[in-house]
């Protein structure tokens, strides 16, 4: 995280000492750099400004409407997965013509909703979805743009809880079917076929899965040609990694090459992507106090004020995330391999293990690659307000979400 850097022992963001945020804002607090959201969403336009194309952000990864405004402005598509996704985003200043909508379990309010307003395209994962979206089309008397969303049947080689083109996962129609089932949505009078689209998963490091889906893809692409089903665009999902440790993911720059090369054959056919990871989790940081440490045994914990509840990537995929001081000791403080623990009373709260740190009660500490599914999937489990969300950029630093309240926690509930 370029934007995180050390001055005299103290971290700063951008130009912000990261301690007079946490004062002024409280913690746990998420602090996100707008700059770097905006310049990730332009590296994938850039990549494919020769030809016809649309970056639609996928915003399950960071939904804060301040993201989304700003992304809306650089003229964003939106990927969404809900209506209350969609809700949000139009909320935010999206342009509906620019949204598609994915997700295995699109309700009947859900499709009317996306209808009315005038979606670009439903993602169809199966093909009783595609029926739903017919009937209710014919109902309002509109027609449906739609893509079928295909499970390749690839390994996407990451984590199993976050590949999703495989035969056993729940996602998209199987590529055996596929052809079939276009034949069979040509056929319907309120759908309009559009595109073809997948997503094989999240954090992938490795180029070779984003294009042998890339070309079982484009080989169904030819065979409809063939047939006389014109496909407008293809969607190759998100997807890309990011660095939280050491990995070395691809450069947004080559991912879109490699695949756009696919396709210069057809330069009259629109590419999408849905990047989300790599868009804003580098952008992001959560920070913590140290409430205490805890020495016993052969173990030492520093017990933290954000826990699973907060950033729960850590507890539910083992994920490695990086800490760091915002204070770094000149010290006299004793380094230990800390198990950095949060409030929650579960054995798996664990932020991080054995990290090496100098730190004492009412320390800072910082954790990076906090941007992308952190906020995003927190809860308030244990009754613990969720954090206050801050957003920074060159001129500003701005709060975009109060921390909530604990009125807030029993809002909507009755004795
Ligand atoms: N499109 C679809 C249909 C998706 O399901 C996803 C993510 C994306 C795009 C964006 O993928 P990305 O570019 O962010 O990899 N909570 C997990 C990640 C779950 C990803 C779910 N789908 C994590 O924290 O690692």
């Amino acid at each position: 995280m370029d934007f995180l850097n050390y001055r005299s022992g103290k971290l700063y963001a951008l130009d912000y000492p990261v301690e007079a945020l946490a004062e002024q804002y409280g913690t746990p607090l998420y602090i996100y750099n707008e700059d770097y959201i905006k310049n990730r969403w332009i590296k994938y336009d850039q990549a494919l400004n020769n030809r016809k194309h649309l970056i639609c952000y996928a915003i399950k990864a960071n939904s804060n409407l301040a993201i989304l405004h700003s992304l809306a402005k650089l003229g964003a598509g939106f990927d969404i997965v809900s209506q209350g996704e969609l809700e949000r985003v139009l909320h935010a200043g999206a342009d509906p013509k620019k949204i598609v909508f994915s997700g295995v379990a699109k309700s009947v309010t859900e499709i009317e909703r996306a209808l009315n307003v005038g979606i670009k395209c439903f993602n169809v994962e199966s093909e009783a979805e595609l029926y739903r979206i017919q009937a209710i089309a014919k109902q309002l008397n509109k027609i449906a743009p739609i893509s079928l969303r295909i499970n390749p049947d690839v390994d996407a080689k990451t984590h199993p809880y976050i590949s999703t083109g495989l035969r056993e996962n729940k996602f998209g129609i199987s590529y055996q079917l596929a052809y079939d089932v276009y034949r069979a949505a040509a056929e319907l009078s309120h759908i309009s076929i559009e595109g073809i689209d997948c997503h094989i998963g999240s954090q992938l490091t490795e180029l070779s899965p984003f294009l042998d889906s890339a070309d079982r893809i484009i080989a169904l692409f030819e065979q409809l040609k063939l047939d006389g089903i014109h496909i407008k665009h293809i969607d190759f999902g998100g997807g890309l990694g990011v660095c939280y440790k050491n990995e070395q993911p691809l450069e947004i720059v080559d991912l879109v090459n490699a695949i756009s090369e696919k396709l210069v054959n057809y330069p009259e056919v629109e590419i999408l992507f849905e990047p989300g990871r790599s868009i804003v989790a580098n952008a992001g940081l959560l920070v913590t106090k140290v409430e205490y440490t805890k020495h016993q045994d052969d173990n030492h914990f520093a017990i933290v004020d954000a826990g699973m509840n907060d950033l729960i990537r850590p507890a539910l995929y083992n994920a490695w995330m990086n800490i760091i001081p915002v204070n770094k000791h000149e010290s006299n403080e004793t380094p230990y391999s800390y198990n950095i623990v949060g409030p929650i009373c579960e054995s798996s709260d664990v932020l991080g293990k054995n990290r090496q740190l100098a730190i004492k009660q009412d320390d800072l500490l910082a954790i990076c690659g906090a941007g992308a599914y952190g906020f995003s999937m927190a809860s308030n489990y244990n009754s613990h307000p969720r954090p206050a969300e801050v957003m920074i950029n060159s001129l500003e630093h701005r709060l975009i979400r109060k921390r909530e309240t604990f009125q807030s926690l029993w809002d909507g509930e009755t004795i």
